[in-house]
């Protein structure tokens, strides 16, 4: 066991509601995710993904087992030390969450703000450049195309240099341009920040991206592989291949 891993889970049970109708969601998972990795997480409808993201994020209490996030034991921890550890990861999700009063500058400058470090006061604006949306600065997000809209979700959870982002389906709501071109951009802006990724999709067209993938069923956490592996394990007609393929620069 890497006591440096960023992310560390051993034995890891989940359940939702009580009593008769207690319901185990999460059987005995075991993970380390290194720092730097981009691990993504594949798996069926239902199979417990997003409940390991929301544990790992401190979004839920841990139940049973261990959870280790930079350090910090989850399972027993308290809200000042939940909220410290969600202070050090960024969130991105399919539904973007951003809010439509406020224009996409301050949609990320809003982050800032909930955080108690100091950061450079371009910060937002440079994110945001980076991105690609360095133009739509006071722009609201109902003039912004879906592809815009996760872009500034990705610049919001950039903007504090987390050292772990955690990302739920985010290329759902893109057509696979979009959806390739944003999770290209997490990947660079990822690697330049050293960060740790950890990334739920059901979108065979961005698996490349990671360096290693991990699949649920039924609340278990099943072998891990590298994109090759996965991809000669799997049913080719459920992969586009095209996306395997390097690429030109020129998108
Ligand atoms: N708040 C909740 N209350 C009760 N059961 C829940 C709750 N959240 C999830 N579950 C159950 O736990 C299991 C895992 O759900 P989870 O949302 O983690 O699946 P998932 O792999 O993310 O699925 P999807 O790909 O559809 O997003 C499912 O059986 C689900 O019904
Ligand atoms: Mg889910």
């Amino acid at each position: 066991m890497d006591a440096d891993a960023p992310i560390t889970i051993r034995g890891l049970n989940h359940y939702f509601g009580q009593g008769q109708l207690k319901k185990q969601a999460l059987f005995n998972i075991d993970l380390e995710i290194q720092r730097g990795e981009i691990v993504i997480m594949t798996g069926p409808s239902g199979s417990g993904k997003t409940t390991v993201l929301t544990l790992v994020g401190g979004l839920r209490g841990v139940q049973e087992g261990s959870l280790k996030v930079l350090g910090q034991e989850l399972c027993g921890a308290n809200e000042k030390q939940l909220i410290q550890t969600r202070r050090n990861i960024g969130f991105i999700f399919q539904a973007h969450n951003l809010l439509n009063s406020l224009t996409v500058r301050q949609n990320v400058q809003m982050t800032l703000d909930l955080q108690e470090n100091s950061v450079d006061e371009q910060a937002e604006a440079n994110i945001l450049t980076a991105v690609g949306l360095g133009e739509r600065l006071d722009y609201y997000p109902e003039n912004l195309s879906g592809g815009q809209k996760q872009r500034v979700a990705i610049a919001r959870a950039l903007v504090t240099r987390p050292q772990v982002i955690l990302a739920d389906e985010p290329t759902a709501a893109l057509d696979s341009k979009s959806g390739r071109d944003v999770v290209q951009l997490l990947q660079n802006l990822a690697k330049e920040q050293g960060c740790t990724i950890l990334l739920v999709t059901h979108d065979n067209r961005i698996l490349d991206i990671a360096d290693r993938i991990i699949n649920m069923e039924d609340g278990k956490l099943g072998g891990s592989d590298t994109v090759a592996g996965y991809v000669a394990t799997h049913d080719p007609k459920s992969l586009d291949r095209r996306m395997f393929i390097e690429s030109t620069g020129t998108a």
